[in-house]
């Protein structure tokens, strides 16, 4: 990529700073992709994700102190041991920062890596749901007061608070315990990204987090409101669950800028980007013509297509009468929806898609009135309408902002103050689970008062079983 220092791709010191300006930055956290296998071409751009996202969240973890780190880890071709194992070492080397993004592996490149072939999709969704139970209940094998270091005494921890977990399914299996403490978090966060039938089940059944894969304001609307709906159904509160809507941003002083700078940086795509452009509108299009806007006669025969969501708003681009390149530039192909220009246009993207404001976001003191001295980017934040700020995975004391200019507030009052890190999010959806796992047992022991209304509801229930987990 011109402009850009390939060296940047194994280079954790640039990883790190990257993740220290996204903590300056205020963002939530970062989300790591993982896809074990080598794609696109190397002659003109590294691999498009990090040599390693634990390896590289380990070394971001000791360069940063607030920021939540969402890590992707397939349950397709890992054993839960050690998918348990590492993301709680990751957990507990950052104090409780740490989620867990899981996801079936759908690349044949992959099971390839692997020495296999991909299993059908039913059964790489038997064996994540296997999975994410084993891997919780290993978390929770150890109760939440089970570690009691003492360095006069020399104790470490009560035996009698650690026990296996005994769990086999018909792909995974496990017997604990883990031979790791619970993290000042509990136990990392589950994160679910991608939509479809099967990853709403997923979703509505573990996570807290969930990534969509959403193109517009509206489709992210839709997948929201399906996904509160399935977790009521499901018998969860649906403010449990954080759903996070894609945007990929290129921020400059204004539109044009913006477009010339994604030219710069991933143009050289573009010309074998066309077909699929003149699918999505039904037209041919000629990659020698990228300098020239669509005639009137290509816009007036121009059909979206049915089969890309992404068809109706590459025709609006077009119709504004931007050249090829431009109307590439704009991201109409890209996976989720671009803004290319000023910071604000981000932000007001980002409001227009949070829900309205129905009440304040535990602790938040500010009101939710947006007044004429503000800019929208600022109101944003003071107003906590974005499900970050609630979310549960990081201790960032204040909500993010966008804005260039500091957030409009007096100093006393103006931070959002989020609870630091939602056990009891993890402990309900634990205790509602039946049968029961040894995450249970950490429940259990846990002294928090939603533990305790819990317990008197009669879900207190631990059991070591040797029965398959649940499906
Ligand atoms: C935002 C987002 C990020 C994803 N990240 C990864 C990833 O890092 N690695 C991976 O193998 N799959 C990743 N996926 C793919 C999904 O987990 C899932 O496998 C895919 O959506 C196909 O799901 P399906 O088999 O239910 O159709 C991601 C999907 C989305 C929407």
């Amino acid at each position: 990529m011109p402009g850009v220092d390939p060296k940047s791709y194994t280079s954790f010191d640039n990883q790190v700073r990257y993740a220290q300006a996204a903590e300056r930055g205020k963002f939530q956290f970062l989300f790591v992709p993982d896809f074990p296998a080598l794609k696109g071409d190397l002659a003109s751009e590294p691999p498009q994700i990090t040599i390693d996202p634990m390896l590289t969240l380990a070394a971001v973890a000791r360069g940063t102190t607030r920021i939540g780190m969402v890590a992707t880890g397939s349950t397709t071709f890992n054993e839960p041991y050690n998918l348990a194992r590492q993301f709680k070492a990751l957990d507990i080397m950052s104090h409780g920062r740490v989620g867990w993004n899981a996801v079936p592996t759908s690349d044949p490149a992959i099971a390839a890596n692997y020495g296999r072939t991909l299993p059908p999709r039913e059964e790489k969704y038997r064996r994540l749901h296997e999975s994410v139970q084993v891997v919780q209940a290993l978390w929770g094998s150890w109760a939440a007061d089970a570690w009691a270091p003492d360095p006069v005494s020399g104790h470490f921890a009560d035996p009698a608070k650690v026990a296996p977990i005994n769990l086999g399914g018909q792909h995974v299996g496990s017997s604990g315990p883990l031979p790791l403490p619970p993290s000042e978090q509990g136990q990392p966060v589950i994160f679910q990204a991608g939509g479809g039938d099967q990853g709403l089940v997923v979703a509505d059944r573990y996570a807290s987090g969930v990534i969509g894969a959403t193109y517009t304001i509206e489709d992210a609307r839709a997948q929201r409101t399906a996904l509160r709906n399935a977790a009521q159904a499901a018998g969860r509160d649906p403010d449990e669950i954080k759903f996070f809507p894609g945007l990929m941003t290129t921020l400059a002083p204004d539109r044009r800028a913006g477009l010339d700078r994604r030219i710069a940086l991933t143009g050289q795509t573009f010309p074998q980007r066309v077909g699929h452009l003149a699918q999505m509108l039904g037209l041919r299009l000629d990659p020698a013509r990228l300098d020239e806007p669509l005639s009137a006669a290509q816009l007036a025969a121009a059909r979206p297509s049915p089969y890309d969501p992404r068809s109706p708003h590459a025709l609006k681009i077009a119709r504004e009468g931007w050249s090829l390149r431009d109307i590439l530039a704009h991201g109409v192909i890209d996976y989720h929806p671009v803004i290319a220009g000023p910071a604000v246009e981000a932000a007001d993207h980002m409001q227009a898609g949070s829900r309205p404001a129905r009440r304040m976001a535990s602790g938040c003191r500010r009101t939710s009135t947006r007044t004429a001295s503000m800019p929208s980017s600022t109101v944003w934040c003071q107003s906590c309408r974005n499900a970050a700020c609630s979310t549960a995975i990081t201790k960032a004391r204040r909500c993010a902002t966008i804005s260039a200019s500091p957030v409009n507030t007096d100093s006393t009052s103006g931070s959002c103050v989020e609870p630091s890190l939602d056990k009891q999010v993890l402990i309900r959806r634990l205790a509602s689970q039946a049968p029961a796992t040894s995450a249970a047992r950490w429940h259990e022991s846990c002294p928090r008062r939603a533990c305790d209304q819990a317990r008197r509801r009669g879900q207190r229930v631990w059991m070591q079983s040797k029965r398959p987990v649940r499906r």
